[in-house]
């Protein structure tokens, strides 16, 4: 570990307890319970999403990079000069180190990420290995209306990064209110270069949200442990089981908590019911086609301008650009239109 100060300090804007109690009970009480998927990202189950990215069958990671790495000069010279790098789901930065090294003339970087432990870590090694760099970190949930720290260096756009294909756990009506904002966020000459995982076979997308080494199970079920620990709920563990379906007619990974058993679970002083067999949706993971993903893009104010993908076309890497009409394009619709 170093002993080196931030260069900047993290401007903390964390989800209180108070908040995740709200939202577990609430979640819980829906006639089809779910858990916000926000809350797997605690420090210990970033920590087990980090060991889901080196697993061998899960694909995406891996193939971003590739694609990312494959692509980057022409990528940085996409997305062009004197841009303020803005990251959603910043984790351990990982992905972003290509970026940092080939945009030419970068004002500044703002990676934004819930988990405040992981971020304040790597935000550390990122001052000492790119020293020059004018990092703002922000502890947010990026779903939460957010202001940008503001920055010494001006710069000439604002460019978002959104890897991952994290936009999958969006479903299609919040995934295009939440591409709007960052379009808006981004403005004139901005850009979004998001990573956006494709459709494929049921048996290689099934096998990447059920490894056999059990890590995506672990990672599941750590919201129960979570909330037992910071909410003082009773969850037996062993009384749930990690599921991971393939809906194909909506296009998404669906993980679940199932119950193995009749049994209650307190919560403060509610008590929570569950048939055997009932479960807890606890994350969404959509997967799109290109055409599928450019009409969702255009909806939300952007156009797609490049797209890169893997020789398999697993994955897709595409660059946005903010619509000179951003601000008209949602008007209208109304939140769920498409
Ligand atoms: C971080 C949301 C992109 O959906 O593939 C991986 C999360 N969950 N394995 C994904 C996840 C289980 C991941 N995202």
């Amino acid at each position: 570990m170093s002993t080196s100060l931030l260069p900047n300090p993290v401007v903390y804007r964390g989800s209180d307890d108070k908040e995740f109690f709200k939202e577990v009970s609430a979640g819980l009480l829906q006639p089809q319970k779910t858990l916000p998927c926000k809350f797997l990202y605690d420090d210990c189950g970033s920590e087990l999403f980090n060991q889901i990215c080196d697993l061998d069958e899960y694909y995406p990671t891996r193939t971003e990079t590739a694609i990312l790495h494959d692509n980057i000069r022409e990528i940085a010279q996409v997305i062009g000069p004197g841009c303020r790098l803005v990251e959603f789901g910043s984790g351990t930065s990982t992905k972003t180190r290509m970026l940092l090294q080939h945009l030419t003339d970068l004002a500044s970087y703002t990676p934004i990420d819930i988990s405040s432990g992981q971020l304040f870590d790597s935000c550390e090694k990122l001052g000492t290995d790119f020293p020059a760099l004018e990092i703002l970190p922000l502890a947010a949930d990026y779903t939460d209306s957010l202001q940008l720290p503001e920055s010494e260096m001006p710069a000439q756009k604002v460019v978002a990064f959104f890897p991952g294909s994290t936009i999958g756990n969006f479903e299609p009506h919040e995934a295009r209110s939440f591409l709007h904002r960052i379009a808006c966020l981004c403005g004139r000459g901005g850009g979004l270069l998001i990573g956006v995982d494709l459709i494929k076979d049921r048996r290689r997308l099934e096998a990447a949200y059920n490894d056999r080494k059990g890590v995506t199970a672990a990672f599941n079920l750590n919201v129960l442990t979570r909330a037992n620990r910071e909410l003082g709920s009773d969850f037996d563990l062993s009384s749930f089981r990690h599921q991971a379906i393939y809906d194909a007619a909506l296009g998404r990974i669906e993980m679940r908590l199932v119950s193995l058993r009749p049994q209650v679970v307190r919560l403060a002083n509610r008590e929570f019911f569950f048939d055997e067999a009932e479960y807890i949706t606890t994350e969404y993971s959509y997967k799109y086609s290109l055409s599928k993903f450019t009409n969702l893009a255009q909806s939300a104010g952007f156009e797609v301008l490049n797209v890169w993908v893997d020789r398999n076309r697993l994955f897709s890497v595409q660059y946005l650009g903010v619509r000179s009409d951003v601000h008209e394009v949602y008007g209208g619709l109304g939140e769920k239109g498409n």
